[in-house]
């Protein structure tokens, strides 16, 4: 099976998703960018088929991207400018059987790869790579696991909420997830890692997959209320805010207004690649 990475070495994200592919036992292509970048055709056409804006391929982090003064720049432009530098190309972008993606976290590279049996793998940081799956509201095993978290389950019904199985690669379930959507602002929920598979890095790593499927519908502010678990999403680039900093449409959603106590405390973080 042919598969292409456009792989930067000194890229942690980088690194974990070509390791993911080599574990299935495929020999990609690997194109360092940074030395052969792909022509303004090329790129042009990967961003179409990953289904992304080119302002969205962009990366900002480390890059000349305000010393290049890009955020009014405009598609042509933008390219141009990742046609001269590079490293301004987000990564890593594959080309698999199933389509193109850009794999931010590397686990998004499953979703271009034909799935298949496996035994359990491993990112640099020790945590294992997640499938995810959707899963009704209504599934048990949510339930169930979400009664043990202490999370809220009366209304996991309600119209516009989706929900997420979380497997090791080896078909383990580890944890849930999920987001209620309100435009362009969601409200992550239902985050739990079941309690034999917690302080392995996996809710570390189980929240940004569980974002990006919300920024994929949309979603480019997560939002969250939480009670006992501030500090670990403190350590994952949350930010804490007062209750009346919130759009109206999460202040009216039923976990603010009735499931989460006054005490929670409201978290945001902007999302993207
Ligand atoms: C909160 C939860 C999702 C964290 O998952 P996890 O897989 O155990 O977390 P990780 O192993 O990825 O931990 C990442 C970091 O957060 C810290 N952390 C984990 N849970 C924490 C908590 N409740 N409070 C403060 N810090 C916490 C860890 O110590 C770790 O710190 P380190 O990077 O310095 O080592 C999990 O404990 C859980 O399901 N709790 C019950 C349900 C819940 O509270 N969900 C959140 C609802 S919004």
């Amino acid at each position: 099976m042919s598969v292409t990475i456009f792989h930067n070495p000194s890229c942690g994200t980088s690194r974990n998703t070509l390791k993911l592919i080599r574990h299935f036992g495929i020999d990609p292509e690997v194109v360092e960018y940074l030395v052969t970048p792909p022509s303004r055709q090329t790129l042009v056409d990967l961003i179409a088929q990953a289904g992304l804006s080119v302002r969205e391929i962009v990366r900002k982090k480390g890059t000349p991207y305000a010393e290049l003064g890009l955020d009014d720049a405009d598609d042509s432009a933008l390219l141009g400018a990742m046609g001269a530098h590079p490293i301004l190309i987000n990564r890593p972008l594959v080309v698999g059987e199933r389509g193109v993606a850009l794999c931010r976290p590397s686990d998004v590279v499953l979703d271009v790869l034909p799935l298949q049996p496996s035994n359990d793998a491993f990112k640099e940081d020790g945590a294992p790579f997640l499938r995810d799956e959707r899963i009704a509201a209504d599934d048990p095993a949510l339930i169930a696991a979400l009664r043990i978290g202490d999370l809220p389950v009366a209304d996991l019904a309600a119209p516009g909420r989706r929900f997420f199985a979380y497997r090791t690669l080896a078909g383990t379930r580890v944890g849930f997830g999920g987001y209620e959507l309100y435009g362009r602002d969601a409200l992550l929920r239902s985050v739990v890692v079941l309690p034999n598979a917690q302080a392995k890095k996996i809710g570390r790593n189980l929240v940004p997959l569980l974002a990006t499927r919300a920024y994929r519908e949309g979603a480019r502010v997560a939002w969250l209320f939480t009670l006992s678990a501030a500090g670990f999403f403190d350590k994952i680039g949350y930010q804490r805010r007062e209750r009346d900093e919130a759009p109206a449409a999460i202040l009216k959603t039923q976990q603010a207004k009735s499931l989460c106590p006054k005490s929670a405390v409201l978290m945001v973080k902007k999302l993207g690649f």
